[in-house]
């Protein structure tokens, strides 16, 4: 079998597809099937696939100039760190590129330690992060991550740096409700801090709204402006891990602008270039690059970062999404599926919590809605949601762990921004077939 020679797959994303083309929204398999990628791959297509003139530019740019070492320019590059600069904040725009969201948050990581470092403080060396999080791959970017199932097998030579949990009131580890909370989830933040010293934190790094590892987790609307509150007042470097949100996914160029809350560094990836090529990046605050660049300071770049054909495709899919008006579609659109899954599920029984922003939406699954019992997870709930709907014709993504060592299971739908009302209609009624389905095979309350 070719694919045993390539794939480290455990079946956890169940039948490998072969896929053979895809178009807008839609994948075509070998075995003939048209299927409705509802997850956008790993939650990256943003623009939809297939775009001649994504192509048509790509034979140009390679051409023209396929490789630049990285300190040297490129009208690429120039193009869009130009474009950029009007997509982030006002003031965070100094730019360092890389080849994904990984490497994006171990460079945020580095730059963080950096920072203190420049300015004699080499002894805040720890970061503090989350539960339920997921910042990537490599050692640094997952010994930051809280996703218990992707850090088990690597636990003995990850660091040891302190988490705290997330805003996630449907499972509140203190027992609280909103508003009356106190917020006790952002204060947990002050806590960590004062039990390990302000002066050994160089950084606190969260996913603005919590992806795969929680099914999607808005927090409550004061909790970022106190974390980042909480950030400055302790010298602490504010990271935003926008690699799945960034780009328009919540129905906001960056989720940050929801709470309008300004981070110290925003790390992108996925939809900056919506799977047409490798890519991701940090946003820099210049009070922070300012410092590293009077010190003068280096940082070392990957021999991919910039890449010309990378930042040709970038800067033209951004210019697409200003185009079509993407983001704008995928906050109305997003906010109709929003409306519709509400609609199908709000009162399954299956059905615990719905929640998310413009096309950035995750189901959670339960086993008792009044008890919030989750699924034993021997049981795959959400494995069996995705199979279902797969089946129907409908790529959804899966989510696991949220309810702790008890297990926990959410859908993730976060399809591409071309979509429209055919294809919510469609996720929506699906779903509900396939809760309606799934239920009958599992043992509930
Ligand atoms: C929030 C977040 N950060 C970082 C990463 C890692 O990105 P990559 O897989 O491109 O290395 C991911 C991937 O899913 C992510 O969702």
């Amino acid at each position: 079998m070719a694919e045993r020679q390539v794939l480290f797959l455990s079946g956890a994303h169940g039948e490998a597809l072969a896929v053979e083309r895809a178009e807008g929204a839609y994948l075509y398999t070998r075995d003939g099937r048209k299927l409705l990628d509802g997850s956008g791959g790993a939650i990256v297509v943003n623009i939809g696939q297939g775009r001649s003139e994504l192509a048509d530019l790509a034979r140009a740019q390679l051409l023209d100039l396929n490789y630049v070492l990285p300190l040297w320019v490129s009208p690429a590059r120039e193009r869009l760190v130009a474009r950029l600069a009007r997509w982030t904040p006002a003031g965070i725009d100094r730019f360092f590129f890389t080849s994904g969201g990984s490497e994006s948050v171990e460079s945020a990581l580095k730059f963080a330690f950096l920072y203190h470092r420049v300015r004699g403080n080499s002894g805040k060396t720890k970061v503090i992060s989350r539960d339920l999080s997921y910042h990537g791959n490599t050692l640094g970017a997952l010994s930051a991550s809280g996703n218990r199932a992707r850090r088990a097998d690597f636990e003995h030579v990850l660091f040891d740096w302190p988490r705290i949990p997330p805003s996630y009131c449907y499972r509140c580890p203190w027992g609280r409700s909103y508003p009356g909370c106190g917020l006790e989830c952002a204060q947990a933040l002050e806590r960590v801090i004062a039990q390990h010293g302000a002066e050994r934190i160089a950084a606190f790094i969260a996913e603005p709204m919590v992806g795969a590892s929680g099914g999607v987790l808005p927090p409550v609307p004061e909790y970022w402006p106190r974390i980042a509150e909480i950030c400055r007042r302790n010298d602490i470097v504010l990271i935003a891990d926008e690699v799945m949100t960034g780009f328009g996914r919540t129905g906001k160029r960056f989720a940050v602008e929801h709470w309008g809350v300004m981070p110290d560094i925003i790390v992108g990836g996925k939809g900056l270039t919506g799977g047409y090529v490798p890519m991701g990046m940090i946003a820099v605050g210049e009070r922070l690059f300012e410092v590293c660049e009077q010190a003068k300071a280096d940082f070392m770049f990957f021999t991919y970062s910039a890449h010309p054909l990378a930042c040709a495709i970038a800067d033209r899919v951004l210019e697409i999404m200003e185009r079509e008006q993407l983001v704008e579609h995928a906050a109305a659109i997003g906010s109709h599926l929003g409306a519709r899954l509400n609609a199908e599920l709000g009162g399954h029984p299956m059905t615990g919590e719905i929640r998310g922003a413009g096309l950035f939406w995750g189901v959670e699954i339960v086993a008792d809605r009044a008890a919030r019992r989750p699924f034993a997870p021997a049981l795959h709930a959400a494995r069996k949601v995705l199979s279902a709907a797969m089946e129907r014709g409908l790529i959804l993504y899966p989510a696991a762990g949220m309810a702790g060592v008890g297990g926990g299971d959410a859908i993730m739908i976060a399809p591409p921004f071309v979509i429209g009302e055919a294809e919510v209609e469609f996720i929506a009624a699906t779903l509900r077939q396939c809760f309606d389905t799934v239920r009958r095979t599992l043992p509930s309350a």
